[in-house]
């Protein structure tokens, strides 16, 4: 079944219709007054994740249109494909397949060549699980470095932090990401290259920024007198020849159906196993897939994915709302929202359809945000009382693994404090003590932060994000956006050396020899 895009669907004329007739209108008060269901109707439980969209500038009229532009587009049809391993994304000619590295291992498959795939992921990552568990029985390795960027960090860090908790209590855990080589120096410097595991994280291997960073740490290595780089050193890699031309030989594989920015699920998932072990990572997969059997057999209505999706697509292209902020009210989720920029942003920033056509429509928002309290005493100002509507979404986490008397019921109370003050606002003062009120936010409750949670709760991420992307008709699986820039440094890099300022536009020119006088 082909798909449609959004705005080609009879249903989108119909929102513009209802956002003109009450969408602009509502008022989240009312609603609540006039719906004594309005919080049963509006949340619903997910796999390790409750979903509370009820203060968010929805009615039932407004998500049964949602629903029925989801059907005219072919959703459904747009999810079966990518579970099913069809080369949805087109421009790459490749599958998109990451559901497939936490499916169980004896996950029916719908084909033989899906049976072959899940074949190699499970052995793989046996053979990553157990060199985890081999590196976690070795004291005498104390710091483990992850040399990698973009998708190839975002989400071990993100992930290794929220799992804190879990984590072997003998191993450092380090992440390295920025070619600025203050960020390695920094690390160095810390660390003794007889108890130190460099993991060198690139799905091609030729990110400058990573090559850059793994030759200087294996130069720093040899230079302070380490020789066993099968014992310090290993790949995380689809491209295992350029690995072993780099001089590495221990490798766990993944395949090109992994796309960067989901690819914390395969051997790039490394860093997580090392610190919370098989067991936990295994629990981390199981996590996600429980989230990716909801996404694929709820009922569209009764989809969580699917509704926060849908009310994306409501938000940017009704609303106008171009950001979101996400909250996490747990401080190990604080890399949070960095990790969910890159999910969002480089899978949804795109200006033309699948087939290329410039869209008449916004796409991705913007998520960013800070782990609550925080944020509250720095940028919650805007969200009362700025110009700017900006949904937030909440994460709050119901139990604490720590005996600090008070500080968890606190930090609940200030999750919910601020969704209230946000929708209910202050009407009884004036001028700048008044807060309008209306403003729109999510919550999304787990019960405890643990491998698995933390699984289901990224994967619900990865969905939301696939659903308003299918719905805009665009590919959220390439990411052609982030290759001229890596074309032009290259051409710049020389010139900073010899000055050749030719063919330069003038400000660049004038910068160039700024930084060589
Ligand atoms: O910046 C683009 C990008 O390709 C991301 O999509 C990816 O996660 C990152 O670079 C790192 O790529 P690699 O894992 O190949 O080093």
């Amino acid at each position: 079944m082909s798909r449609l895009r959004c705005d080609h669907a009879p249903a989108w004329a119909q929102l513009q219709a209802h956002y003109a007739a009450s969408g602009q209108a509502f008022d989240t008060r009312t609603a609540f007054a006039d719906d004594a269901q309005r919080f049963a109707h509006f949340s619903q439980a997910a796999p390790h994740v409750f979903v509370d969209l009820s203060k968010n500038h929805i009615e039932a009229a407004t998500e049964a249109l949602l629903q029925t532009l989801a059907q005219q587009c072919g959703l459904a049809a747009h999810r079966d494909a990518m579970f099913a391993g069809e080369k949805i994304n087109t421009t790459e000619g490749r599958e998109v397949w990451h559901v497939l590295l936490r499916a169980p291992r004896d996950a029916a498959t719908a084909s033989a060549h899906e049976a072959a795939e899940l074949a190699k992921v499970h052995r793989t990552l046996d053979a990553m699980l157990a060199y985890a568990e081999q590196v976690r029985a070795d004291a005498a390795i104390t710091d483990v470095v992850n040399i990698g960027i973009g998708g190839s960090d975002l989400g071990p860090q993100m992930a290794v932090l929220a799992l804190q908790a879990f984590a072997h209590p003998g191993k450092r855990m380090h992440f390295v990401s920025n070619v600025d080589g203050h960020e390695l120096d920094a690390t160095l410097a810390k660390l003794r290259p007889e108890s130190t595991l460099f993991l060198i994280a690139s799905k091609t291997f030729t990110t400058i920024e990573t090559m850059t960073n793994a030759a200087s740490a294996k130069r720093w290595f040899e230079a302070a007198g380490g020789h066993n780089i099968a014992r310090h050193f290993a790949a995380l890699t689809t491209n295992v020849a350029a690995a072993n031309e780099f001089g590495i030989d221990t490798t766990f594989g993944f395949w090109d159906w992994v796309g960067g920015r989901y690819s914390l699920w395969s051997a790039i998932g490394l860093p997580i196993a090392i610190a919370i072990g098989a067991d936990g990572f295994r629990d981390f997969l199981a996590g996600a897939h429980a989230m990716d059997q909801h996404f694929r057999h709820a009922p569209l209505p009764a989809n969580a994915p699917v509704r926060m999706g849908l009310l994306d697509v409501w938000y940017r292209n009704f609303h106008g709302f171009s950001s979101r902020s996400v909250a996490p009210y747990h401080s190990a989720l604080r890399r949070l929202p960095a990790y969910l920029q890159q999910l969002e942003m480089e899978s949804n920033g795109k200006r033309v359809d699948s087939q290329g056509q410039a869209l008449p429509f916004g796409t991705s928002p913007v998520p960013w945000g800070e782990s609550g309290t925080n944020g509250q005493h720095a940028y919650f100002q805007m969200l009362h009382q700025g110009t700017d509507v900006v949904p937030v979404e909440f994460v709050a986490v119901k139990k604490a693994r720590h005996t600090l008397q008070g500080h968890h019921t606190l930090l609940l109370a200030n999750v919910l404090a601020q969704a209230q003050a946000l929708m209910v606002g202050k009407a009884d003062a004036g001028g700048h003590k008044h807060f309008p009120g209306n403003r729109p936010s999510t919550v999304l409750l787990l019960d405890d932060l643990t491998p698995a949670s933390l699984g289901a709760l990224i994967a619900l991420q990865e969905h939301r994000v696939f659903v308003s992307g299918a719905l805009w008709g665009i590919n959220s699986f390439d990411q052609w956006g982030v290759e001229l820039g890596k074309v032009l440094a290259k051409d710049i890099a020389p010139r900073l050396d010899n000055g050749d300022a030719s063919g330069l536009d003038a400000s660049t020119a004038g910068l160039l020899a700024m930084l060589r006088a």
